[in-house]
């Protein structure tokens, strides 16, 4: 079933046309990786779906629901989670009452996540859970910034290049979080700029390129179409 629908969706930023009539669907559960190379539009489709940049024609579906005229905060209440590309933390506030700021009720039959869940995926944020958020390290922050937004427990989960500027260790750990955001039924859109991470957790690839996609696929099919890689993703 396609929990999340996004049909001829178009953004704006002042004059300049950015997106031209993006569709995607994510199947409920399905972990859907959006490549594209810089500019491509990757991040306004996650923002347009979030309801941060107005859409200025088209349609986003949670479940049949319309979303698309909505507010940011009413779209997350209705089950979007987003983790943008900047690390949104609250600077004065703990990562504990980071991480409490977030918790909203789970849909009925869902897995509700909890903090102690959380600091099972990322140990390091419960050696930290006392200090102030703006004094984390960058990687930290964005553990902090996923696992606030889990706690709203999404039934989809817009994930903006988690792994940017993280250690090497840390983009494992990063990734088996995803993978198991996966496994517990809810969905996820995620950019990801390192093609190897993209290809190995999910199901279905999506290629943008000027404001469109351009490909959708298997991970091995896009493997195995060096045209499209070409074209659409390496840096000429
Ligand atoms: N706030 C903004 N104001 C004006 N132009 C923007 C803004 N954000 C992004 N753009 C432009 O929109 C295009 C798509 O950007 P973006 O969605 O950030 O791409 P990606 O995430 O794929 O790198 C780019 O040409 C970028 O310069
Ligand atoms: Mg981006």
């Amino acid at each position: 079933m396609t929990l999340l629908e996004v049909s001829g969706l178009h953004a704006h930023y002042g004059k300049s046309h950015v997106l031209h009539g993006v569709n995607l669907a994510i199947p409920d559960g399905a972990i859907v990786s959006l490549l594209g190379r810089n500019g491509s539009g990757r991040s306004t489709t996650l923002k347009t779906i979030m309801g941060l940049v107005r859409p200025s024609a088209g349609a986003v579906r949670l479940a049949g629901t319309e979303l698309a005229a909505r507010r940011p905060y009413d779209i997350c209440r209705r089950g979007i989670g987003f983790v943008p590309e900047e690390r949104l933390v609250f600077p004065n506030l703990t990562v504990e009452e980071n991480l409490r700021m977030g918790i909203q009720p789970s849909p009925p039959g869902a897995h509700c996540w909890s903090i102690a869940e959380m600091y099972g995926y990322f140990p390091r944020l419960k050696e930290r859970s006392s200090v102030r958020a703006g004094h984390l390290s960058g990687g930290e922050q964005q553990m902090l910034t996923i696992c606030r937004s889990l706690l709203g427990n999404p039934r989809v989960l817009l994930i903006d290049e988690p792994t940017e500027g993280l250690a090497p260790q840390i983009v494992d750990v990063v990734m088996e979080v995803i993978l198991d955001i996966g496994r517990r039924g809810v969905a996820v859109l995620l950019v990801e700029q390192k093609l190897t991470i993209a290809l190995k957790v999910a199901a279905e690839v999506l290629v943008m390129g000027h404001g469109e996609i351009v490909f959708r696929g298997t991970p091995e099919t896009l493997s195995d179409n060096p045209d499209v890689r070409r074209n659409w993703l390496e840096v000429a």
